[in-house]
């Protein structure tokens, strides 16, 4: 049994890597993450073309998008379970062991994935389910590609970094005195705070801001001071470029 974790890239179909696409064929199971306020997944209509309902199982999985761990932390258990149970019961249906899934998510899924603690709850609960990770295009390779922004060369530093609503000049000064290009993900609700701490180091024109990349309501911002007052959705990050 075999469990594939699969980037789907940031929302260009054509960014889905082909080792992704075959493995989403090839499933029996499909599982996908689902927020638990927006109810809909979006990771699962973006691999929309690659599944087959008729002969595929599909099964989204309930998780709360939160940091809180106390909160999201059940979301997490109850779908490693789902996903045993899942696995199980095609195994007694078809009467095989050898039963392919996968799990799909945006962008890459080592990078803030929703998948690594389902992953921890699910070798314990179910070690006989093999895990293999199929890589994909992060965000903000897709901002980088699309802008044509060098994120780092030469001896260059690069962070990616959430951002947080207490997110303040002096963090991004920090930041900035060790790294040449920031990654700043997360950063739809707490864009208001972080434009404030660019205003306050006089750096605003060091920023770009990209949302939904990829997908048809991608937009780019390069002056992000027309941004000022907005919040902006989850899908949402800025590159800060030291002397940009
Ligand atoms: C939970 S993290 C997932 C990151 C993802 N695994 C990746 O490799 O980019 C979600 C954050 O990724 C960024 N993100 C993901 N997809 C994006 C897109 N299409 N456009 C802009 N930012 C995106 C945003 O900063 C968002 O808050």
């Amino acid at each position: 049994m075999v469990l594939t974790v699969v980037g789907l890239g940031p929302g260009d179909p054509e960014l889905i890597t082909l080792k992704g696409m075959r493995a989403i064929e090839a499933a029996d199971l499909v599982f996908a993450p689902a927020s638990r306020d927006r109810g809909d997944s979006l990771a699962l209509r973006m691999a929309e073309p690659w599944i087959d309902a008729s002969r595929q199982q599909v099964i989204e999985l309930t998780l709360a998008m939160t940091r809180d761990t106390a909160e999201s932390g059940p979301f997490y258990a109850a779908a490693a379970e789902q996903i045993a149970a899942a696995f199980a019961a095609c195994a007694e249906t078809t009467r095989q062991d050898a039963i392919r899934g996968v799990y799909l998510l945006l962008g890459d899924p080592l990078l803030y994935g929703t998948f690594a603690a389902i992953g921890r709850a699910l070798r314990t609960s179910a070690p006989d389910i093999a895990v293999e990770i199929a890589p994909g295009v992060t965000s903000f390779a897709a901002v980088a590609a699309r802008t044509q922004m060098t994120l780092g060369s030469g001896d260059g530093r690069v962070a990616i970094v959430p951002a947080s609503t207490t997110m303040n000049a002096a963090d991004l000064q920090r930041l900035l005195a060790d790294f040449e290009t920031l990654v700043l993900m997360k950063a739809g609700r707490a864009l208001p705070h972080i434009l404030d701490a660019l205003d306050e180091l006089n750096i605003l024109d060091a920023a770009l801001f990209a949302e939904r990349v990829g997908m048809p309501e991608e937009e780019i911002v390069w002056d992000v001071r027309t941004l000022r007052g907005q919040r902006r959705s989850y899908l949402s990050l800025v590159i800060v470029q030291r002397g940009r």
